[in-house]
């Protein structure tokens, strides 16, 4: 079988295929993430970086469902001065890396993105679903949006993505907002807000009491905003959510994303990504199609 060709162009930064770490995942150190890249990811995003080290909110902070993980770990991370050393060594991979940045204002993002310089793209962390001043705290006001976005173009030299946020009436405007500040792609979708509670005490698990939902019951809610969002903007969609395997990715593909990121099915296998790149060689080899014919093909169906 001739292997179709999945290296693709993203933002101006290229990849040897359209699979990539998604952001909290095996992310905290350039170790983790070289080793991701060394099993098959075609770029790394980093564990959310902020200004200040933050030891993240009480435990439990992730809890397994029979849908998926639920998380409220509260942004934990050493602040940027101490992970600049992480992310040189997770560029030794070779792979791109793409540091996730959060803050709570537009000069917040751009001091952390200046003391993050070196990184191939920067991923605006404006949607965790539980920190209070942050993420989607942030990211559900689209002027705020617009002008962080702004303001982190102004300071980035390497492209700049928005991760966007489903728990918002109107996911498109929020894209709409990236989009006008500048942005380079949007990244959709960040978690679901979700809570679970333990029926023999009556306690909230989780530590901050409720969190994010990721895994494969966000699939679909994840799909619907990377097709309303490809049909309405003009930058590339990079779609997240769910994805455990090919058929997952060639779904998210059809609905207008242009690269898909792959989270919570890596407690399965690290081995994720060459399972997923492979598949899709597959089904594209079989189908006699190439990657751009899959990339939209739901929209173009459905205009026919
Ligand atoms: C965390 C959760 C998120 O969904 C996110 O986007 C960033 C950080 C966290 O709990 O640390």
């Amino acid at each position: 079988m001739t292997k179709p060709d999945l290296s693709i162009e993203l933002t101006g930064m290229g990849m040897k295929n359209p699979t990539i770490l998604a952001a909290g995942v095996l992310g905290t150190t350039g170790s983790s993430l070289k080793r991701v890249a060394n099993s098959g990811a075609g770029a790394v995003v980093t564990k959310s970086i902020g200004i200040e080290p933050k030891p993240g909110h009480p435990n439990p902070t992730m809890f397994k469902l029979e849908c998926g993980f639920l998380n409220a770990m509260g942004l934990p991370n050493p602040s940027y001065k101490e992970f600049r050393g992480e992310l040189d060594t997770a560029k030794e991979s070779g792979v791109p890396v793409i540091a996730s940045v959060f803050g709570a204002h537009p000069d917040e993002f751009s001091k952390i993105i200046d003391g993050l310089d070196g990184a191939d793209a920067y991923e605006l962390n404006v949607s965790c679903p539980h920190a209070s001043g942050y993420g989607a705290v942030v990211g559900t006001d689209p002027l705020l949006v617009e002008e962080i976005t702004r303001a982190a173009k102004q300071t980035a030299n390497a492209p700049v993505w928005v991760k966007l946020t489903p728990n918002v009436t109107d996911i498109v405007a929020i894209g709409e907002a990236a989009q006008r500040g500048g942005a380079d792609a949007v990244v959709a979708i960040n978690t679901v807000r979700s809570m679970a509670i333990d029926i023999h005490s009556g306690y909230p698990i989780l530590g901050n009491l409720y969190g994010g939902l990721s895994g494969p019951a966000i699939h679909p809610v994840a799909v619907k905003c990377v097709y309303d969002l490809y049909q309405a903007l003009d930058i590339p969609v990079i779609g997240v959510g769910g994805i455990a395997n090919y058929q997952d990715a060639v779904e998210m593909m059809m609905a207008g994303a242009c690269a898909v990121q792959i989270g919570s099915a890596i407690y399965d296998s690290i081995s994720v990504f060459d399972d997923v790149t492979m598949g899709l060689s597959e089904y594209l080899v079989s189908h006699g199609l190439v990657l751009d014919d899959i990339i939209g093909l739901a929209h173009r169906k459905v205009g026919l």
